[in-house]
């Protein structure tokens, strides 16, 4: 994790939120390439969930929400974590997480008996609206979830869905949690990427459709290149699952921190468009019934994160990115041989420039060419173009693949066609 989280700062990946001020714990800033590969893995979920089917659509709901939500979706009452505080040091931490507790009680290995009683612990944000005194309690939301919901209605008068059908959202989340760490994997701001499935509700069907689409998901973090062997399944016993959840699975990981949750999948039965009172009618054949719903809800940052970890390679002195092309931040860097070469330097800019037009193209011309494949490998960058004297009389360029670190000459005038056939490979 240390190797992680220093790449990550040292190649614009992830930051440290308000770092200048000491930090502020469990935020986190992206930056120039951390934005560029969250959204194309953002782009790749959208793709595969919306676009790639016929029976989902997306929307896009508010992160504040009218409180009475959290009164009916239950959260105000039972979206709680057990918190244990140490006696000696006051220091706090989930009373579940049984290695964080264990870890802390070697540090008083000479006392007995130093956890309070757990206690629970909501997790909901509150933030104050209004302009007058009482301000007005509100929550900023603590699962994008709800918005699927309250909008269901909505979607179902104005579009032409029909059950079975999915409503897709990518968007930020909130949570009060005791103990974020791990880099990103525990943040209180983070982002989710979730699929609200709507079924007729029926145990034998809604059971063969909550198999499917946790087969779904995790082939897409396997096409995607996370090591198979590094996935599992993990069944949540009855007393740990969520206050909505009929059952529920997660996705694991196999992370250096241990087997950690990636994504969790989730049969919510009709427990919240019940408590929303709202049902569904059959235009077809008058039939009523509240559906149920089955739940695919992924972080987009622990998948940013857990795609990184994936990713990491140490080859001798070379560390580099194994990355999908498709999720790497940029699929080409293109630099002149010598920056101080106007030839090199103009015809290496219109490379770059017609590149640019198709495909996302990052520039280098700092240092020598050893140190600029050395960057770019960290970033991920899957190919290199390099101008030097020859693209002058033969009109071809070098491009070094990432992987092998092996170099061929490809003509200037193929070079996009060349790029694309290779994503799309
Ligand atoms: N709507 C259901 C729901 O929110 P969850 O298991 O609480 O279920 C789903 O969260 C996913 O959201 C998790 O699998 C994880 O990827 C991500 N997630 C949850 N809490 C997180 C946190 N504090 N920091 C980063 N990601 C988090």
């Amino acid at each position: 994790m240390e190797k992680i989280t220093s790449l990550a700062k040292r190649r614009g990946f992830i930051f440290q939120g308000s770092e200048i001020y000491g930090g502020y714990q469990g935020f986190w800033d992206y930056g120039p390439a951390g934005v560029e590969m969250k959204n194309n893995i953002k782009k790749e979920w959208w793709k595969y969930t919306v676009y790639d089917r016929e029976d989902v659509v997306g929307i896009d709901a508010a992160i504040i929400m009218n409180p009475t939500v959290w009164e009916k979706s239950g959260h105000l009452k039972a979206f709680t974590d057990p918190l244990v505080e140490c006696k000696v040091c006051h220091k706090r931490v989930r009373a579940d997480n049984e290695e964080a507790v264990a870890d802390h009680e070697k540090t008083h290995k000479d006392k007995k008996d130093i956890w309070t009683e757990p206690k629970t612990f909501n997790l909901m944000t509150e933030v104050l609206l209004g302009t007058t005194e009482p301000k007005e309690k509100s929550y900023l939301r603590g699962e994008i979830t709800q918005g699927a919901f309250v909008d269901f209605r909505n979607v179902v008068d104005s579009t032409r869905v029909r059950i079975p059908f999915g409503i897709a959202q990518i968007g930020k989340a909130f949570r009060n949690e005791i103990t974020p760490g791990n880099l990103t994997f525990r943040s209180r701001e983070f982002e989710q990427m979730e699929l609200e499935y709507f079924v007729k509700p029926d145990e034998e069907d809604s059971k063969k459709i909550f198999e499917y689409w946790k087969e779904k998901r995790k082939r897409w973090y396997e096409d995607l290149g996370i090591d198979p062997k590094k996935l599992r399944f993990h069944d949540h016993e009855p007393e740990k699952r969520a206050h909505y959840a009929k059952y529920a699975t997660d996705l694991e990981y196999e992370a250096p921190f241990g087997w950690s949750e990636f994504e969790g999948i989730h049969h919510r039965g009709d427990f919240d468009l019940g408590n929303h009172n709202l049902s569904y009618r059959d235009n077809l054949t008058g039939e009523e019934y509240t559906p149920w719903v089955i739940e695919t809800s992924g972080g987009v940052d622990r998948a940013m994160l857990f795609f990184l970890i994936d990713a990491y390679r140490e080859d001798g002195e070379r560390i580099y990115l194994k990355l999908n092309p498709k999720i790497a931040p940029y699929k080409v860097a293109v630099f002149p041989l010598l920056a101080n070469k106007p030839e090199l330097l103009a015809k290496a800019k219109e490379i770059y420039k017609n590149l640019k037009q198709k495909l996302n193209v990052v520039w280098d011309d700092r240092g020598n060419i050893g140190k600029r494949y050395f960057a770019q490998d960290e970033i991920g960058t899957p190919w290199c173009v390099t101008v030097d004297f020859e693209s002058l009389n033969d009109a071809t360029v070098t491009v070094r693949d990432r992987d092998s670190a092996k170099q061929e000459r490809i003509a200037i005038d193929n070079l996009t066609e060349y790029f694309q056939n290779k994503l799309a490979a």
